[in-house]
Order: structure tokens, then C-alpha cells, then sequence
């Protein structure tokens, strides 16, 4: 209560600031038209407005919260949206952008500066088809809604490993999960989309009737047009094991050891998931945080999985829990984040003969870091996540029918790394920014030489992951079938609405 209250005092502040830049005629016209369409659903800024000032600030990361739409909507339906899309194709020079969860960092993709923000903010939630196994899942809320609403079904869905985050974003940018060596991509067990294309009419695209538009809509983030409801296969769930333990820099050999058997053979037991977290604090302090996650109630005790948990640490959480306990509880932490925060992401192969790759990086971070973590900003931290990424996944998303990220049953086992960043100085955000860059620049004179001394093949594919990725990367560009792809985005987006005037990675 106290944060959505001290929240709501820096977004009047803000939107105080935000009313002195005047939109644009064509904007405010277009927004009164859907106030007019629409009433009710529409916020505007000026000094009363709370309710427009509440939603500028639903970003996970303080830096979107600084963009200032000259109205937001908040549709209760298709219909809605389509009533806004049908309006503004009349104004062909305001730019809009769709939120969901709003977790997604890079300022643009899910905020817009004078412009109209379609807030997911009142569809929210899932509901449960037992006869035909399948869920309908609200874009809206986040994934704490979605686990909630479905457990007492005993089924969920693919979803985020941290209930905090948001569920329409993940879903469209493929979505790695705690069950995906089980179940491939979030992405790849959808099956149906309710969108609002580039027209203005509502489509249900069908992953039977309409293959190739299904799989482009797997990892294809904004492109391909609005979904205001996922139709996904359910998988059962009961107990779980899992939490996460945080070790002392003393235990990192035996870790990064573990984590380097547990890439190579972790897929044996497809039920076993982990997120290693190597943290970066203030003063240049190295800590690690393990996520650890089991489908089951009790975990193996032989095998890579208990080979981490030989690794003792007092700062261990992992029990027997309800499936939504363990979401809410991996997520509770970082809400608390209020920071400038960045995303950056590559994607390495695993490499049989280098297990001391992820020391080398983690060490090649901190020494980037560094300088910047000891000089006088007290809450900064980085991080670099190593999130394994077996081969049998593409496997699985094969068989369902692919993905944009195109990965095969060919494909190695990779290891996707997230490179995050968070600070408060909006005058730190170059730097921010930069330290990130810093690491997969060397990352891209490194991994060569390193498969080159492994004797492997330099023309592996490395696609990188949409949803942790920095603004300025080429993730649909990094995409094996980026040309058939750009081809079909630009047909059913002809006027490029949502190529050159909404938010989010472009093909
Ligand atoms: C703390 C944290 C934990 C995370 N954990 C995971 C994880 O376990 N697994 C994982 O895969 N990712 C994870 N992520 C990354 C996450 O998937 C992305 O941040 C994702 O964008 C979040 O979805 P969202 O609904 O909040 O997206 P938003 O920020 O709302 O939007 C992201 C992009 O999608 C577009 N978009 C959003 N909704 C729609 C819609 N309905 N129709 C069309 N376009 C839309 C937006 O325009 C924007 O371009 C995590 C992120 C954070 C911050
Ligand atoms: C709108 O676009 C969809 C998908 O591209 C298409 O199926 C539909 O026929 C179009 N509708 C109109 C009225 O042009």
C-alpha cells in the first residue's frame, strides 16, 4: 500500500512535468475520437488526472515511466481495440504502443511519448476449458494471475519463472519457462490468437488453419498485430519443488562446475530447471543466486540437478510447494527493484572443452562493472544470468509446429544469457547502458576464438532471445528465417502500422 501510494505521488508529480509538452493536433484529435468511440475508457494527463498519472507509472523500470502518451486506453474487449486501431488508421502520423505487464525495459517498446498507449490494464487473468485442455489467457496482469486462476484446475500453462512478470509480452516474444525441456517455448503452446490486425478487424488466428502465421506469431513480439487472448495447451501441475539459494563467492567453482554438467546433460531429466544469476553489487561484491525448480515434489538425488544441490548454503529456500507459491515467492524480491534498469542478451553455444567460460565472462563483467559499481552510486547492480537452453527444445517447437526463433532438433545446447543493469541517475543511463554493450562486444571477438579452440563449427546458430534483449539489437534480424518472416509481417501489415508506428523489436 505504502509503495502504490508514494507511486502515485511521483506519477502526479510527473505527469505535472508530462502535460508541457503539448501532443501533436493530429494526436489529440485521434485521442478524442476514441474518447468519443470509447467513453470511459480513456484517460487523459493534466493535474487531476490520477488515473493517467497511475498508469504512465506501471513499468517495471523507472525509465519507460518518463514517456508521457497523450491518452491511454484501456480496452475491455477486442471490439475495444479494434475501435482504436479502425481510428488510428485516419491519423497517420501518431505513433501508439501496447502494454501488457510493461516488464519489458527498453523505453519505446511498450510506452510512447505523445502518442496513444492501449493498456492491458482490465483484461486480466486466464479461465480453464477442461473437455478440450486448453486455456484463454488475458494479455493483461501478470503471471501470478495466471498460475492463481488456473491451480485449482491442476493444470497451467508455460510462463514466467518469476510470478511478477508480465504474461502478453512473454508470450509473444517465446518465453522461457521453468517446464520449456519439457514443453519448448511458452510461444509454442499457443494455439489460437485473438488479434486486432493492422485493418482494424479481429482475426483468431489459428495455429491449424493458419501454420505460417501461427509460427510467426511465436516470438515475433508486437509485429504481427494485438492479442487480446492466447488460446494454450495446459500441461498438469502439482507440487513443486524449488526457491532459490544465494551462495558465498567462496562456493564458485563448484557452481559454475555444476552449471556446466547441468547444460550438458540437465535435458536427461527434462522435469529439472535452473537460473544461475551471477549478481554484481555495490563496490564490485560478486554473489550468486540460484533459481532451482523440480515438477515434482521431491527432487532427484543423483544426477546434475542434486549434483547442485551438493553445494551447501544456509541462504537456501528451496521446499515442496504449491506451483503458485514458488512463482509469487521467486518474484516477490525484484518487485522492490525501483531502478533505471537495461536488458541485453546473447546466446552461446555450449562448449564441451571450455567449462571455465562462465567464470570468464562473469570476470569480464565485473571488470566492466567495476568502475562503475565502486564509484559513489550505492543501489546500482548488474547481473549475468546463464539460462540454459537444451537442444531438445527445438525439438519440441519443431514438433509443434516452430517458432520465429527457428530453433531445430539440429541445433546445439545453448545457453542464453541476460545481462541486466539497474541505477537511478538518469544521467548514469549512457553509462548504464554501455557496460552491457561492453560485455557482448567482447562476446563477439571471444566466442570464435572459443569454438575455433574447441575444434567446433563457427556457423552454429545463435538466435538471439527476443524478450531479453536490448532495444538497439537485431533480434528478428538474428532470426534463420528473418527474410520469409519480414516477407510475412509486410504482408499482413502493408502500411507498416506496426513496423514504423508502434513500439517493440522490428523486423
Ligand atoms: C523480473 C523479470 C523476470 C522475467 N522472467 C522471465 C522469464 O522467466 N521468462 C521469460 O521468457 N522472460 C522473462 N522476463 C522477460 C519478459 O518476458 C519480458 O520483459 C516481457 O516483455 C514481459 O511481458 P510484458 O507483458 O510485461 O510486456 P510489455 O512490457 O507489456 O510489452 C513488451 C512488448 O510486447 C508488446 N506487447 C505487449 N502486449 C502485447 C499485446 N497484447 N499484443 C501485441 N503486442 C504486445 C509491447 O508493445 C512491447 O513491444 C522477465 C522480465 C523481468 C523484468
Ligand atoms: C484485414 O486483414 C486481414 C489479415 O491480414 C484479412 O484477412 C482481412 O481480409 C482484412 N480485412 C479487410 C476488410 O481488408
Amino acid at each position: 500500500m505504502e509503495k502504490v501510494l508514494r507511486r502515485t505521488i511521483v506519477a502526479l508529480i510527473l505527469s505535472c512535468q508530462l502535460t508541457a509538452a503539448a501532443p501533436t493536433q493530429e494526436t489529440t484529435q485521434a485521442c478524442t475520437d476514441i474518447k468519443g468511440a470509447l467513453p470511459g475508457k480513456v484517460l487523459t494527463p493534466g493535474l487531476l488526472a490520477a488515473e493517467y498519472a497511475f498508469e504512465t507509472q506501471k513499468y517495471w523500470s523507472i525509465i519507460p515511466r518518463t514517456d508521457g502518451p497523450a491518452c491511454i486506453v484501456q480496452p475491455a474487449s477486442a471490439e475495444d481495440v479494434s475501435t482504436v486501431i479502425k481510428i488510428l488508421l485516419k491519423y497517420p502520423t501518431v505513433q501508439l504502443a501496447t502494454r501488457s505487464g510493461g516488464h519489458d525495459p527498453n523505453a519505446g517498446h511498450a510506452s510512447i511519448d505523445d502518442g496513444v498507449l492501449i493498456a492491458m490494464t482490465d483484461l486480466v487473468g486466464a479461465t480453464y476449458d477442461a473437455a478440450k485442455g486448453l486455456a484463454y489467457v488475458k494479455p493483461g496482469g501478470e503471471w501470478n494471475d495466471v498460475v492463481g486462476d488456473l491451480e485449482p484446475s491442476g493444470v497451467t500453462i508455460l510462463g514466467g519463472r518469476l510470478g511478477i512478470v508480465g504474461v502478453g509480452g512473454l508470450l509473444l516474444g517465446g518465453g522461457l519457462s521453468f517446464l520449456t525441456a519439457q514443453h519448448g517455448l511458452a510461444a509454442d503452446n499457443i494455439v489460437g490468437w485473438e488479434t486486432i490486425m493492422a485493418n482494424g478487424s479481429i482475426v483468431n488466428v489459428d495455429a491449424t488453419a493458419q501454420p505460417d502465421l501461427a509460427r510467426a506469431m511465436r516470438g515475433s513480439g508486437s509485429q504481427f498485430g494485438i492479442v487480446t487472448t492466447f488460446t494454450v495447451k495446459t500441461v498438469p501441475i502439482g507440487d513443486v519443488w524449488g526457491g532459490f539459494c544465494i551462495y558465498d563467492p567462496s562456493q564458485s567453482d563448484a557452481l559454475y562446475a555444476a552449471l556446466h554438467n547441468f547444460i550438458a546433460n540437465g535435458a536427461q531429466d527434462p522435469k529439472a530447471a535452473i537460473i544461475f544469476t551471477d549478481l554484481l553489487l555495490f563496490g564490485g561484491v560478486g554473489t550468486k543466486l540460484v533459481y532451482y525448480f523440480y515438477d515434482g515434489p521431491i527432487p532427484p538425488i543423483s544426477g546434475p540437478f542434486a549434483d547442485f544441490l551438493k553445494v551447501v548454503s544456509p541462504g537456501c529456500l528451496p521446499r515442496t510447494q504449491k506451483y503458485s507459491e514458488l512463482v509469487r515467492a521467486n518474484g516477490a524480491p525484484v518487485d522492490l527493484l525501483e531502478a533505471r534498469t537495461s536488458f541485453r542478451t546473447y546466446t552461446v553455444p555450449f562448449i564441451p572443452t571450455r567449462p571455465q567460460m562462465y567464470s570468464e565472462m562473469q570476470a569480464k563483467f565485473a571488470e566492466i562493472t567495476l568502475p562503475f559499481l565502486t564509484s559513489l552510486r550505492p543501489t546500482s547492480q548488474f547481473s549475468l544470468d546463464f539460462q540454459p537452453l537444451p537442444s531438445v527444445v527445438g525439438k519440441i517447437s519443431e514438433s509443434k509446429g516452430g517458432n520465429a526463433m527457428g530453433l531445430t532438433s539440429s541445433d546445439p545446447d545453448l545457453v542464453v544469457l541476460e545481462i541486466q543493469g539497474a541505477w537511478l541517475l538518469p544521467e548514469d543511463d549512457a553509462v548504464g547502458y554501455g557496460l552491457s554493450k561492453q560485455l557482448t562486444d567482447w562476446l563477439d571477438k571471444e566466442v570464435p576464438k572459443w569454438l575455433d579452440e574447441a575444434g567446433m563449427n563457427k556457423d552454429v546458430y545463435l538466435p538471439l532471445y527476443l524478450n531479453d534483449a536490448a532495444g538497439d539489437q537485431p533480434v528478428m534480424q538474428s532470426y534463420r528465417d528473418y527474410a520469409e518472416l519480414k516477407a510475412l509481417q509486410k504482408s499482413v501489415d502493408p502500411q507498416g502500422l506496426w513496423s514504423t508506428r508502434a513500439g517493440g523489436f522490428k523486423y
